[in-house]
């Protein structure tokens, strides 16, 4: 059997997969080409992908031989899953073993935007700082502050469980109740129309889909206060990013921490790069040593196991 990996992962990781396939793995820090996936994927039994490879109908007429898709991340916008099911290819995902790493970056740029701390580390090594100053680079308290979280799946949770240590009111939105949610953090269910106009910060915690997509427009950030602080660190295309920028330079609403955006990485000539009221990372949620090779390690899990013809443990579902 042959596997295609898309990028680099650790080696041990490689080996359970080269123990049970001859394994050609792409070897730049960029991702394949169309036209290279396309070819590496035509005589590959497996594909371990990551997301920023497209699979679509296009790529799966071309691989005949092709059994599983296993992405290294839970969120799969990339993959067209229906084609691949109608296929016989099975799809797999590395769903919880982010979440809580995830929820900590989303955490962490809540609190760097809120309190200006990108800002404030410039201005210290740029020899600006000439005395202690009543009103230098202050902005609103997180504590005691109402945070909406928009989508209350495993990773909205767990940013409720900070907020909870932060003494936040939590509001959220989501297709059903969350009992624990609302036991043990006394997180509140509301529309989304009252959760944005009452939040100081909004955390949005949804996939992308095309119900999802533009979730976030002018509509919706004319209802947050002028005050408020937007997070994403779902999918950048959650947010209609051009209304945003508008929104961002009108001060409809007050800034933003973004991990993730509509076309990633940033164009070096987006309008977001030249806002002061932003706080811009490269999609690193999930990105920490540990949580990244546990990822690798169930991307294999579920490939070995497609290979197998066996149940993914984390399949997904068109
Ligand atoms: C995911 O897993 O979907 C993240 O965006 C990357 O960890």
């Amino acid at each position: 059997m042959r596997v295609f990996v898309t990028r680099r992962l650790p080696e041990h990781v490689l080996d359970r997969v080269r123990a049970i396939a001859e394994t050609e793995v792409w070897p730049d820090e960029m991702p394949p080409s169309a036209e290279s996936l396309r070819e590496k994927t035509a005589e590959a039994d497996g594909l371990l992908c990551l997301l920023t490879d497209r699979i679509d109908a296009q790529l799966l007429e071309g691989a005949k031989r092709l059994k599983v898709v296993s992405q290294m991340a839970v969120g799969y916008d990339n993959i067209d899953v229906r084609a691949c099911v109608a296929r016989g290819i099975a799809v797999g995902n590395t769903p919880g073993v982010l979440t809580e790493t995830t929820a900590d970056l989303a955490f962490a740029l809540l609190l760097a935007t809120a309190r200006n701390i990108v800002a404030a580390e410039r201005y210290t090594r740029s020899g600006e700082w000439r005395t202690w100053s009543p009103m230098l680079l202050t902005g609103p308290d997180v504590h005691h502050a109402v945070l909406g979280i928009v989508g209350m799946g495993r990773i909205g949770c767990e940013m409720a469980r900070r907020a909870h240590g932060f003494s936040m009111r939590i509001l959220y939105t989501a297709n059903r109740t969350h009992e624990a949610a609302e036991r043990d953090f006394g997180a509140r269910q509301t529309d989304l129309d009252m959760l944005l106009a009452e939040s100081d910060f909004v955390s949005l915690h949804l996939p992308y889909s095309a119900s999802t997509r533009h979730f976030i427009g002018a509509t919706e950030l004319a209802k947050m206060k002028s005050t408020a602080l937007l997070i994403n660190t779902a999918r950048g295309a959650v947010v209609d990013q051009t209304a945003l920028v508008t929104a961002l330079q009108a001060g409809t609403i007050a800034g933003a921490g973004l991990d993730v955006f509509e076309t990633e990485p940033l164009p070096l000539d987006d309008p977001l790069l030249l806002l002061p009221n932003v706080t811009l990372l490269p999609h690193i949620g999930s990105a920490s040593h540990a949580t990244r090779t546990r990822m690798a390690e169930l991307a294999a899990e579920n490939l070995i196991c497609g290979l197998r013809g066996e149940p993914l443990p984390h399949p997904v579902t068109a």
